[in-house]
């Protein structure tokens, strides 16, 4: 793509520029963005880079494996895997507020970048692969007054103590050109195309207070919804797909038992760039079947429903 050859050669040299002689940190999610923002720069300043991952133990079942796998063994690129579940998980004890929720997670991500950033001798800059409407949602909701939606814990700045500047070469950028641009930089097919992940992971597909206990109830069903959704064929089709897990218990009956369950929601859109988005209209059979499967295989949840809430009114994420 030649515009997108355009866009990598003014971007390398802009992060050169901008970065000198210093050392910069990159925070991998696991999604495309933070990604391609990582391979960018490290094209530009090579070892100035250090990438992080930091699993917070929000995470989907295998992701930690496949970004770990992607970097190190594909391209090379030095990374730390930082385990932070104890901090994090805990932390969010008792929280159910969802803005409390990702301001927490928010903090406890610059407090891991920061102590990464002393172990490498000191960091001038710190890498995120922020997109034009991430920058955008967080400061205002198109045609009102100025309201935040939601806090993306990867927009808004850094807090005073923290030295390092803001490096985000994407900021320009709508998802769909970042897959081109992830393309363009020989990211393989399989990671471009995933559907996004928000940074605070599975922390908000748990409405209300997170426990490890839902975390990996939630972890089961969303990993056999996705497998249903790859055996179909319609991840490509679709946005993002993902399972909810509701602080709501119903009664069910299983076998001649009395069962007294969480309830799953399954949310499915399509988008061109996450600002406003469709339901996606899956057939019958299909979610049936899924939550058969889900209901039959994941303990602790006895009842699925399927979102069928567009954005606006609904945001895509439940909180
Ligand atoms: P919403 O839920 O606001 O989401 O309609 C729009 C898109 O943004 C993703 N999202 C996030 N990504 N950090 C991120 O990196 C965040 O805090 C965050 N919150 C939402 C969401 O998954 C969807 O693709």
């Amino acid at each position: 793509d030649w515009t997108m050859k355009a866009f990598r050669e003014e971007a390398i040299e802009r992060i050169r520029a901008q970065v000198g002689t210093g050392r910069v940190i990159c925070g991998l999610s696991g999604g495309v963005d933070s990604a391609v923002a990582a391979v960018l720069i490290h094209e530009a300043i090579g070892d100035q880079l250090t990438c992080v991952f930091v699993d917070h133990g929000l995470l989907r079942a295998s992701e930690a494996e496949q970004v770990v796998t992607l970097f190190r063994d594909h391209y090379n690129i030095p990374l730390v895997h930082v385990q932070a579940q104890g901090p994090f998980i805990g932390e969010l004890e008792g929280v159910s507020d969802p803005e409390v929720k990702r301001k927490t997670i928010g903090r406890l991500f610059i407090d891991v970048f920061d102590e990464e950033a002393k172990k490498i001798g000191g960091a001038d800059f710190l890498a995120q692969g922020t997109l034009y409407p991430d920058v955008i949602e967080s400061v205002s909701f198109t045609g009102g007054p100025s309201v935040t939606i939601k806090s993306h814990h990867n927009v808004g700045g850094l807090p005073e103590r923290m030295n390092m500047k803001l490096v985000e070469p994407l900021r320009e950028l709508f998802k769909d050109e970042v897959r081109v641009l992830g393309r363009e930089l020989g990211l393989p097919d399989a990671f471009v195309g995933r559907h996004p992940f928000p940074g605070p992971g599975l922390a908000i597909r748990v409405p209300g207070e997170i426990t490890r206990e839902k975390l990996d109830i939630l972890r089961k069903a969303d990993a056999i919804y996705l497998e249903e959704i790859r055996n179909a064929g319609l991840y490509d089709e679709i946005w993002q797909a993902f399972a909810v897990l509701l602080p709501v218990k119903t009664v069910g009956v299983m076998g001649d038992a009395r069962t007294y369950d969480h309830v799953c929601a399954l949310r499915a859109v399509t988008s061109i760039d996450g600002m406003t988005a469709d339901f996606y209209p899956f057939d019958m059979g299909f979610l049936g079947r899924v939550a058969t499967r889900i209901i039959n295989e994941v303990k602790g949840i006895n009842r699925v429903t399927y979102d069928i809430t567009s954005k606006p009114p609904g945001t895509i994420e439940w909180e």
